[in-house]
């Protein structure tokens, strides 16, 4: 948040602050409403108004008039007719926190004559769309304009027309006259449709040698781009939606006294009423509201930025009246942001297990989403390029719910121009700088070095990982020490660990280690300071060169352990957490995973669009890991569950002789091979397909996939007739949840999950 000036001279700084965050805002509001291009996050926009009314509250004087904390929106572009409205189009107050709600409460209970009458509440969700002004004549629409400056807005009656769920004709009994106010958006699904064609229009600009188009980067830009279209038709294919939440000017029809009996009979002339709005009886039971809205608000197909409260009885909003801006009935409780703005430092890219290389952009941290985001990903080649991010631009960052925070795109800026377009690297970042490919038709760049260092110690990770063979104690740091130490090369290795030879240079490492800590502490007094950079001059005077043990270590890793003192801090850290106990019970992991089932091992040997599904249905029918590494792919394409593409890519596997080799040396170390009987689960779950969206606790996707697929199940990638349940965890996604609801496939929560895997029970 913009920090207020420090108080040397305080009315002068206060003053001057107070008129640059004018200027600020002004600005901000011309982009966003007038425009449709921001340049910054709405959350950072909602702290610029709150330091100005800050500051306008504390120091009255400084107000003026016209300033932006009493006005709404930005005047019309001039591109569409202007339309007065017969009543301004308002705003509302925000608060941001429980405790603001609370005071927002206690303030209506001050100011209403019959304070002490408890208030009833109507709960709605804060749409995140364009706002609309929607006016029917004699049941018939004849005027859709946009908000503007709240006063005067802009005519975009041709382009509502195309709006399917906003009414053209309103039936009998409707008012002469009535004007409904509502917010259109575009539907999260829409949006991704949408963002999807730009991307390939983008791409094929790209081939073609012509500059890019800007990609929408959230849904309500988009909205309020379609909105805005000069071109009707262009606005009739997004599929834009609208929900309907206020009246304005009516003549005739029935008189109301609730704003929820104004909102009913809206819906039943046809409007869309959106279905979450309820009715409570108290601030708590208004904070409920909006605290099971934040946790669920990826499970809509649209997006919301917060829960709106209005006081539901029409007689004491009018004595409540409103501010110069918004009404005092009402009050917006704004979720935290899950998008930010911050610097883009640097683009990176990494190798994962598969060989596939991601972009990743290096970011100013920021406080997003509910954490600090230092990293986000940047998807492909293609992405980075359709979005045109350049190091030093001001970036769009977004952390929704549990998804992995991502760069949405890049702000305008006057130096964008000139910064360097970024260029994927030509060859692997690791140590082996083997040029990478992009293959004919694929989105994704590869890493082809089957003896890439990254793709192993991924692949090891994955080997290890609770998907697969799930050996507890073995995650990614000891992988990377046992990679270092030359004591592990491949996932074969995990099985020929030479323990001796771990506990000789553990012994090594650990005593150089405490030798130059005392060295260290001998000379500074103080051993945390600058502790690292002596350890290393120390280490070269006190390691005993001629001990047989450092034979024991790579040469080549040996001069680095010298000379990084950071890497000499972490591997002996690394080691110390090693001792005889932590390597024994390591060394009884490793041992116990002997008995995977055989589905388990074909995951682990990381084989191109093996999945748990496949490797179960390969395991199944086959039987035994010989057998599979000997069947041809037409045999395997026939298995259920198993495509072409599919046993291909496992019949290419088994053809490397460097992967025969390691299925050797896995059956050596006496991995079980044969299935599937060996899933030592009772089979509950047998025909039953199980789609899972979203974070269970305890799983991740693959840990998930195992447990539904090692009970006799499979678990698709998404919802079909073929269905038999939709398990939801933290932040599933939308669509799925939707087409669960209208199959009327039911859908269970983590409990009904595990009931589910231990019972193969639906819940009735
Ligand atoms: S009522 C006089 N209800 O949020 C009150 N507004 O930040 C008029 N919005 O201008 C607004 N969902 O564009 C209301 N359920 C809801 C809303 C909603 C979204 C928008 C609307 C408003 C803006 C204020």
């Amino acid at each position: 948040m913009p920090s207020t000036p420090g108080p040397s001279d305080p009315t002068e700084t206060f003053a001057s602050r107070a008129e640059a965050l004018r200027g600020e805002i002004a600005d901000h509001n011309t982009r966003y409403h007038r425009d449709d291009a921001p340049t910054i996050t709405d959350a950072d926009y909602d702290d610029l108004v709150r330091e100005l009314r800050d500051l306008e509250e504390r120091f009255p004087e400084l107000m003026v008039a016209g300033t932006p904390t009493s006005q709404v929106g930005s005047s019309p572009s001039g591109a569409f007719a202007p339309v007065r409205h017969r009543s301004p189009m308002m705003s509302l107050d925000n608060v941001f926190s429980p405790g603001d709600l609370a005071a927002w409460g206690e303030r209506l209970v001050r100011t209403a004559s019959d304070g002490g009458e408890p208030f009833t509440f109507c709960c709605e969700l804060k749409i995140d769309g364009v706002a609309i002004s929607l006016r029917y004549e004699n049941g018939a629409l004849v005027q859709a304009a946009t908000r503007g400056d709240g006063q005067v807005g802009e005519d975009v009656t041709a382009n509502v027309r195309t709006i399917e769920s906003i009414p053209s004709v309103l039936p009998d009994g409707a008012p002469s006259v009535l004007e409904v106010r509502g917010e259109v958006y575009l539907p999260t699904s829409a949006f991704v449709r949408l963002q999807a064609t730009q991307q390939e229009e983008n791409r094929q600009r790209t081939e073609a040698g012509v500059k890019p188009r800007p990609v929408a980067v959230n849904p309500r830009n988009a909205a309020a781009g379609s909105l805005r279209q000069k071109d009707a038709s262009i606005t009739a294919r997004r599929g834009l939606s609208a929900w309907c939440y206020q009246l304005g000017e009516v003549e005739g029809g029935p008189a109301f006294t609730t704003h929820f009996d104004t909102l009913e009979h809206l819906a039943s002339w046809g409007f869309p009423v959106n279905p979450e709005i309820r009715l409570v009886g108290s601030i708590d039971e208004v904070q409920a509201f909006c605290d099971h809205w934040q946790q669920h608000r990826h499970d809509l197909d649209y997006e919301i930025d917060g829960a709106v409260a209005k006081v539901d009885d029409l007689a004491r909003r009018a004595e409540l009246g409103v501010t110069s801006r918004a009404p005092r009935w009402a009050i917006a409780y704004k979720f935290p942001p899950e998008e930010r703005t911050t610097t883009l430092v640097g683009i990176e890219v990494s190798v994962g297990r598969t060989g596939r290389v991601t972009p990743y952009a290096v970011l100013e941290p920021v406080f997003v989403g509910g954490v600090t985001v230092t990293h986000a990903t940047l998807h492909n080649e293609d992405q980075v390029k359709a979005k045109d991010v350049r190091v030093g631009d001001t970036v769009i960052v977004r952390r929704a719910g549990d998804v992995i925070p991502e760069v949405v795109g890049s702000v305008p800026g006057p130096d964008h121009d000139a910064r360097p377009v970024w260029e994927f690297p030509r060859t692997c970042p690791s140590s082996r700088p083997v040029e990478l490919v992009r293959p004919e038709g694929e989105s994704d760049i590869r890493c082809p070095d089957p003896l890439c260092p990254f793709q192993r110690s991924g692949h090891l990770e994955h080997f290890a990982g609770r998907g697969s063979m799930d050996i507890e104690g073995l995650g990614e740091q000891r992988i990377r020490l046992f990679l270092d130490l030359g004591l592990l090369a491949d996932v074969a290795g995990i099985y020929e660990i030479d323990w001796d030879r771990l506990a000789r240079i553990r012994g090594l490492v650990t005593r150089w280690a405490s030798d130059a800590t005392a060295h260290a502490q001998e000379r500074l007094g103080d051993p945390k300071a600058k502790l690292a950079e002596v350890e290393a001059a120390d280490l070269a005077a006190t390691q005993p060169a001629e001990s047989d043990a450092v034979a024991d270590l790579p040469d080549e890793y040996l001069a680095e352990l010298v000379g990084d003192p950071v890497l000499f801090k972490a591997t002996a850290d690394g080691l110390r957490g090693l001792g005889e106990e932590a390597a024994s019970s390591l060394r009884a992991a490793i041992d116990g995973s002997r008995e995977r089932p055989l589905a388990n091992l074909l995951v682990g040997l990381n084989i191109r669009h093996l999945g748990p599904s496949g490797a179960l249905a390969l395991a199944a029918a086959l039987g035994d890991l010989a057998r599979i590494a000997s069947a041809d792919s037409a045999a395997m394409a026939a298995v259920d569950g198993v495509g072409p593409v599919i046993a291909q890519s496992v019949r290419d596997w088994f053809d490397e002789p460097d992967h025969v080799a390691l299925v050797d040396r896995l059956v050596a170390a006496g991995l079980n091979t044969v299935g599937p009987e060996s899933s030592s689960e009772p089979q509950v779950l047998l025909g039953k397909a199980i789609v899972v969206s979203g974070t269970l606790e305890g799983y991740d996707r693959q840990g998930a996939e195992v447990a539904i697929t090692s009970r006799g199940g499979t678990s698709p990638g998404s919802v079909s007739k073929k269905t038999t349940a939709l398990v939801v965890g933290e932040s599933p996604g939308a669509s799925k949840v939707t087409k669960a609801e209208s199959l009327g496939i039911p859908i269970l929560d983590q409990a009904g999950f595990e009931r589910l895997l231990q019972t193969g029970e639906l819940p009735d």
